[in-house]
Parts: structure tokens; sequence; C-alpha cells
């Protein structure tokens, strides 16, 4: 069985890309914040005032971002009472080997056999620029079907000595099913604000690993195999960007922000998260905010949240929900979407 067929469209009506399913996993291993302050020059008061974290998910020894996907991906299947896709695009920043890429394993283990499928790296925003990529394939008639996958393994990429990073990301999936339906109905994704600025690359970066680094046929220092993170100015950047991609979002949607029912902004730190809702002139009731138990996610931070939202009632049909992300790149994003009657897979 591929996805649910589109209801019928009214004539005339424009083909658009619409969340027919929402799942999500997290890896049962948790990391406490006393676990962290047993091996760092840290304190658990400064991780949960500096960050709001207070746990965060870990991979066990030998499992990849495949693992994760995998799981979530079926659940955003079953939630969409769909088996197949016709492509798998994977958001991710920690593929399973840097060639080739995940995606094609990933809709091989989920028997979407034959399934376009590709990855897709935009860091913290990569979700939203897969989001844009996924529902471009179902509106050019490329595709009926998308699953979206975003999946991270964030602490194999993050130096356990590291409190600057440690203590923050977290390991976890989140996934969507696209289906072709009309623009305007519940759950079809709208417009896009995209960016980028690759001037500041050296924000959130991995030194080594890639083309620069090999090229030199020098062996890679081992710390320069980490993520490394210039936290304080990742910290205004992340601010600035969401709050102005948010801006334009609204604007194009021909929403206020009164109309904002929901704030998914990704999960990088309970006083980004604020910072923004503040400039925005959001009420905290209507902020979606899981970041205390799962920490920053990454690519997978806002199909996370979002499926734990509709798990926990937070997120219901009809709430108009604004989406925004920045990640290292740097890249920024944000859309607007009228949530669908689904339930978490
Ligand atoms: O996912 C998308 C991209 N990522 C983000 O958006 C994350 C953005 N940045 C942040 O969330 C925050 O900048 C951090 C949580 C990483 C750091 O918080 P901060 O309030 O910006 O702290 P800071 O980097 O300005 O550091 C303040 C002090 C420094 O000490 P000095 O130089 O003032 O003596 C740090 O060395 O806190 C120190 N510090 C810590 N102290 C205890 C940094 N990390 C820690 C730590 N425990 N884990």
């Amino acid at each position: 069985m591929s996805a649910p067929d589109p209801p019928h469209a009214p004539e005339g009506a424009l083909r658009a890309a619409v969340i027919a399913g929402i799942g999500s996993y997290v890896p049962p291993d948790v990391v406490t914040n006393d676990e962290l302050t047993a091996r760092l020059e840290t304190s658990d008061e400064w991780i949960r005032t500096r960050t709001g974290i207070v746990t965060r998910h870990r991979i066990t020894p030998g499992t990849a971002t495949s693992d994760l996907a995998v799981e979530a991906g079926q659940r955003a299947l079953k939630s969409a009472g769909a088996s197949h896709a016709d492509a798998v695009v994977l958001a991710t920043t920690t593929p399973d080997q840097p060639c080739p890429a995940t995606a094609p394993q990933v809709a091989a283990r989920l028997d979407c056999a034959g399934a376009a499928a590709f990855d897709v790296s935009a860091v913290c925003t990569g979700f939203l620029y897969g989001l844009a990529t996924a529902a471009s394939l179902v509106v050019a008639g490329v595709a009926d079907s998308v699953l979206l996958v975003a999946a991270e393994a964030f602490t194999s990429l993050v130096d356990p000595d590291d409190r600057h990073t440690a203590i923050i990301f977290g390991d976890g999936a989140g996934a969507v099913l696209l289906r072709a339906g009309t623009a305007g109905e519940p759950g079809a994704v709208g417009s896009f604000v995209l960016g980028s600025d690759g001037t500041a690359s050296d924000l959130i970066e991995v030194p080594a690993g890639g083309s620069r680094q090999r090229s030199a046929r020098v062996p890679a220092r081992p710390q320069d195999t980490y993520l490394r993170m210039r936290g304080r100015d990742t910290y205004r950047h992340a601010v600035e960007r969401m709050t102005s991609a948010s801006r334009q979002a609204v604007h194009a949607a021909g929403w206020t922000f009164a109309d904002v029912d929901r704030l998914a902004a990704h999960q990088a730190n309970a006083r980004i998260i604020a910072a923004v809702a503040d400039r925005l002139d959001l009420p905290e009731q209507r902020l979606l905010c899981n970041v205390a138990h799962v920490g920053n996610t990454g690519a997978a931070s806002i199909p996370l949240l979002l499926s734990e939202a509709v798990e926990a009632g937070r997120l219901t049909a009809g709430h108009r929900v604004l989406l925004t992300a920045f990640g290292g790149g740097l890249t920024w994003g944000a859309t607007t979407l009228t949530w669908p009657d689904v339930t978490a897979g």
C-alpha cells in the first residue's frame, strides 16, 4: 500500500504537499546533567539556567543515524496509514559514512524499494531545507508521496570532553510523510523563507574529515574531527535570524503574530527560544518546547518537537503553526502551516 489517495481536488486548485503522517524516535539511553558534571567542569545549575536542558538521549556504541531514521520513518508511515513513499529525503549532519548518502539505506530498510533517496545537509536547519525540497518534489509532480526524515547522532560528533557542546547536543529523529494534495487544505506546506551566510561557516564546524583536510594528505588532529561551536556568537545569530525569518514567513502567509497558535522553533537552547518569542510578542502558552528532555537534536529537533506535541495534545488540528530554525552554515529558515488531523505514529 502506498500513501492514501489525495482527496478529490477542486477544479483549478493548486497542487501542494500535505503532511499526512508524523513520527519520532529517541534512543533509550538518557544522559543526565549529573552524569556530565561528574566528568566536566560544569554544574547542573549552570546547564539548567544557561540552556534549559536537563537530559538528552544518546545512541549506544555501534548504532548509527540510519537506525534512528528507520524508527522515526516507520512511525510516520504508520501515522499516515502508508507503507511506501515515492521518495525518501534524509536531513542529517551525521550520515552513517561520508559516502554514499544514508537515505538509500533508510529507504531500503523501510521497504521503499526503488524510491528516489538522497541526503540534505543544512545542520540544524536541515528539517526546513528538507521540507522545502520534499514539498518541491511533490508540487513538481516528481513524486506523489515523500518521506522526509531528520535524524542525528550528534553524540558521535561531539567531543565528550568539550563542555561547550557535550552539555547541549543529543540524538534523535523525527519524520513526516508528505502526500500530494491541494493548496490551502490543512497540512499543506506553505511558502518558505530560507537563507545562508557562508562567511560565518566557522561558528559551527567540524574542521577535519572533508576534502580540504584529506587532500592535504596529513592525518587529522583528533580535536579537529569533533564539532566546534562558538556559542555566544552563534546564540546572537540564532536569535536574529529566527526572528527575521519568522517575520517574513508570517507576512508571506498573510498572517499576523496574533494568528500564530504555536511556535515550533529549533530547540537549541530554552533562552534562545524565549528571546525569539519575546521579540515576536508570542506568549509562553503558544511555545512548543521539549529541549529540557531531548537537548539540541540538530535537524531532528523540529519534527521531534511536533511529534511529541501531537502526542501530548499540545498541537491539534487547526492550529496555525510557525516553524523556524537556525544552524551551522550558517543556515536559517521559516515556514507556516495549519496543522492537519494526524496522530503521531
Ligand atoms: O543548534 C544551532 C546552533 N546552536 C545554538 O544555537 C547554540 C547557541 N549557543 C548557546 O546555546 C550558548 O551560547 C551556550 C549554551 C553554548 C553557552 O551559553 P552562554 O550563556 O552563551 O555562555 P558563554 O559561551 O557566553 O560562556 C559564559 C561563561 C564562559 O566563561 P568566562 O569566559 O565568562 O569565564 C564559559 O567558558 O561560561 C563558561 N562556560 C561554562 N561554564 C560551566 C561555557 N560552557 C560552560 C559549561 N559549564 N558547560
